[in-house]
């Protein structure tokens, strides 16, 4: 790769860059015994659904460092879609606030309605795994920049909450 194509890859980006869509029918396999989604298995989805706009921003390979609270709003049935769409609300410097945001589809009701909110919080490494910093991300609409201020009263949440669980294991 030459200079120019790196400069290319570590330019910052704006947040329209990085949004991401993911859509899943819901199938038996992915349902408890009432035909209900599974939980874990939306969070799994809310992951990937993340790296994606995460990885779309950075350009680079990244690794979960953590998911903020979850609420599962609606049940989702077996038949229905889900719905999943992400962006990068904030970087810091190696890691990056994304938000996905979740939808139940039925098409025989014709009902659309929000099942769950996450943030989560990736970390960008490089093939060796060693931290690499991120490009800054641009907001450019007025819900963009509320999620862009809102991601750096979050992250001193997160880590006035990581500090109190480190002083309990200590
Ligand atoms: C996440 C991970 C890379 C952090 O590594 P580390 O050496 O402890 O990181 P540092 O303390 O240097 O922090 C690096 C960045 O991650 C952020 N970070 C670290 N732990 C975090 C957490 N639990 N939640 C949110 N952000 C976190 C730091 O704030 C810092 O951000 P910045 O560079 O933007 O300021 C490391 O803990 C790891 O590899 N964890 C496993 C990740 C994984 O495998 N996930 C998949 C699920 S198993």
């Amino acid at each position: 790769m030459n200079d120019n194509d790196r400069s290319k890859l570590t330019r910052s980006r704006p947040v329209r860059e990085s949004i991401s869509e993911m859509t899943e029918i819901v199938l038996p396999n992915d349902a408890n015994p009432l035909n209900a989604l599974l939980g874990g298995r939306l969070m799994h989805w809310i992951d990937l659904a993340g790296a994606m706009a995460a990885h779309r921003h950075s350009r680079t390979y990244v690794v979960t460092a953590s998911i903020d609270h979850l609420d599962f709003l609606v049940p989702v049935r077996v038949g229905d879609f889900v719905i999943l769409r992400s962006s990068v609300n904030r970087v810091f410097r190696t890691s990056m606030e994304v938000g996905v945001k979740v939808w139940v589809e039925n098409y025989r009701s014709d009902q659309h309605l929000h099942v769950s909110s996450a943030y989560l919080t990736f970390v960008a490494i490089d093939a060796a795994g060693n931290k690499v910093v991120v490009p800054p991300v641009v907001p450019e609409t007025e819900e963009e920049q509320r999620r862009y201020e809102g991601a750096a009263r979050r992250r001193e949440i997160r880590r006035a909450e990581r500090a109190r669980r480190m002083e309990v294991r200590a």
